[in-house]
């Protein structure tokens, strides 16, 4: 059985489809009024529409076939996917069975018997709306009636879908169910009490207190065990923290090492280089002498020849 709201107040239906659990919403002039009597009804339906975005009722508030269409013709003028709610009269049912044939979805309301839901069927209309509550007001017991529409909807397959309206508590919307209602409109106080159970708070409330409780035994527990994680920890970063250092010392030693090297290369390059410039030095200094030894000799040579010869 899906759930339509059963509604116009805009946080109502905001808050029930956030919970993912409404297929749709039913209006008509008493909701809309009940929210504000001034309310722009276009404006309103349109946001609720924008809203749920599903089945979405407009009830017309003519009594004549051709006041009702005319509403009708406004209405799908606003948004196409409306579907039209029409009073369970028989001026209503002319309207019905011209929007059926132009394939327009419509809603029977204010149905509160067996003859009049098969009697809507057959006008063609897509839901009839049984209104449970008021069938109770009057002491007619509305499970009675739904069922009777089941079963016969049952036995003869009609289309028409069953909604169950004018649920006033939550045993309506279990009484809608079992009876084979396809759908309950619920307004959202009904809804909201059909959600709560006191075992299912008892029941929460005693899983958080028991969970809290086990919380504080693990605690207890890991305490020690934390404690030991915690030095061991501390002890493992200390070790890597030395680690880390010494190879810090370890690739600066290497570094080191290394200028070592290179200044001593340095060193050797250029004792050799001063050992092969000294050398230079040298055999050019000795040619220099031995020039000018020779050059001696040959000036004392030519002196001694000058002399003989005079
Ligand atoms: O959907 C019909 C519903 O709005 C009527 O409810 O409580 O006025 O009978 P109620």
């Amino acid at each position: 059985m899906e759930l339509y709201l059963d509604s116009a107040n805009l946080e109502h239906i905001r808050h029930a489809n956030s919970l993912g659990i409404i297929n749709g919403v039913t209006t008509n002039p008493s909701l809309l009024a009940k929210e504000d009597p001034k309310v722009d009804v276009k404006k309103r339906i349109l946001e609720i529409f924008k809203m749920v975005g599903g089945h979405l009722s407009v009830e017309v508030i003519s009594t004549d076939t051709k006041g009702m269409l005319k509403e009708a013709e406004e209405i799908l003028k606003w948004f196409p996917d409306a579907t039209i709610k029409i009073p369970m009269i028989p001026s209503g049912l002319s309207a019905v069975k011209f929007l059926y044939k132009n394939s327009i979805p419509t809603n029977v309301t204010l149905v509160f018997s067996a003859n009049q839901a098969i009697i809507a069927q057959n006008a063609g209309a897509s839901y009839v709306s049984v209104f449970m509550g008021r069938l109770d007001d009057i002491s007619t017991d509305s499970n009675n009636v739904i069922q009777d529409i089941s079963e016969i909807w049952d036995r003869h397959n009609y289309e028409s879908l069953i909604i169950a309206a004018s649920l006033r508590n939550p045993l309506h919307l279990t009484q809608a169910a079992m009876a084979g209602a396809h759908i309950a409109t619920v307004p959202y106080n009904v809804l909201m009490q059909s959600m709560y159970h006191p075992l299912t708070d008892a029941g929460v409330k005693k899983f958080l207190e028991d969970n809290a409780k086990l919380q504080e035994e693990i605690n207890k527990l890991k305490a020690p065990i934390f404690n030991t994680i915690t030095k061991d920890n501390t002890k493992n970063q200390e070790t890597k923290a030395e680690n880390k250092e010494q190879k810090i010392d370890i690739s600066s030693q290497k570094v080191n090492e290394q200028i070592v090297e290179e200044k001593a290369k340095e060193i050797v390059e250029n004792t050799e280089t001063q050992k092969i410039k000294d050398e230079n030095e040298n055999k050019k200094n000795n040619q220099t002498k031995n020039t000018q030894k020779t050059n001696k000799k040959s000036s004392s040579t030519t002196k001694q020849n000058k002399t003989t010869s005079k």
